[in-house]
């Protein structure tokens, strides 16, 4: 039998739709890709730090970076709702504990913390202060925390 255009056209458009079928939710991304794109986002959370703690402790002098950096932070602590979408539990190794979407309105204000203290560091590191700075820092790692201590599965160390 010769495959006609219409045919492969066809062929196409059911192969789309069986897709559509399997995945249930169309425009949904693979949960294990999404774990992966979630761990990148706290790895930049932790490398701000890293960066600002260097100035914190005075072994490089770019007091003036540490705005852009808490702003940075307040921007990814906005997306982590986000990357934590309900169905995103397992399909990758993931220390992602259930309580997160047993307990969502605690996790989401947990996210909204951390957002808060890196817009007051980022507040703070205008006045150049680099004691100042570290004060805060602490305040911003106890947001990570706050969250960390309920939602994240501890490493066995
Ligand atoms: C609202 C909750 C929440 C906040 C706030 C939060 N985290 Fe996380 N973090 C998590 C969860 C949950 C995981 C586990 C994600 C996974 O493995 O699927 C995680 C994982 C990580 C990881 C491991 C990533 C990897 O490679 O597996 C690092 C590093 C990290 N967080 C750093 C930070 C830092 C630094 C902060 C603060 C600036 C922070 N996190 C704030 C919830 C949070």
């Amino acid at each position: 039998m010769k495959l006609t255009r219409a045919m492969a056209i066809g062929a196409m458009a059911a192969v789309m739709a069986a897709t559509g079928v399997v995945s249930g939710v169309s425009a949904a991304d693979d949960p294990a890709k999404v774990i992966g794109y979630r761990q990148a986002v706290m790895k930049g959370l932790a490398d701000h730090i890293t960066a600002i703690a260097m100035v914190a402790k005075g072994e490089v002098s770019y007091a003036g970076h540490v705005a852009g950096h808490a702003q940075s932070m307040a921007s990814l602590a906005k997306l982590i709702p986000e990357i934590f979408p309900a169905g995103s539990e397992a399909g990758a190794p993931s220390e992602a504990k259930p309580e997160i979407w047993k307990d969502w309105d605690k996790f989401a204000a947990a996210a909204k913390t951390l957002e808060d203290q890196s817009a007051k560091l980022a507040e703070v590191a205008a006045g150049g202060d680099v004691g100042a700075i570290g004060a805060q820092l602490g305040e911003v790692g106890k947001a990570c925390g706050g969250c960390h201590e309920p939602f994240r599965v501890k490493k066995a160390q």
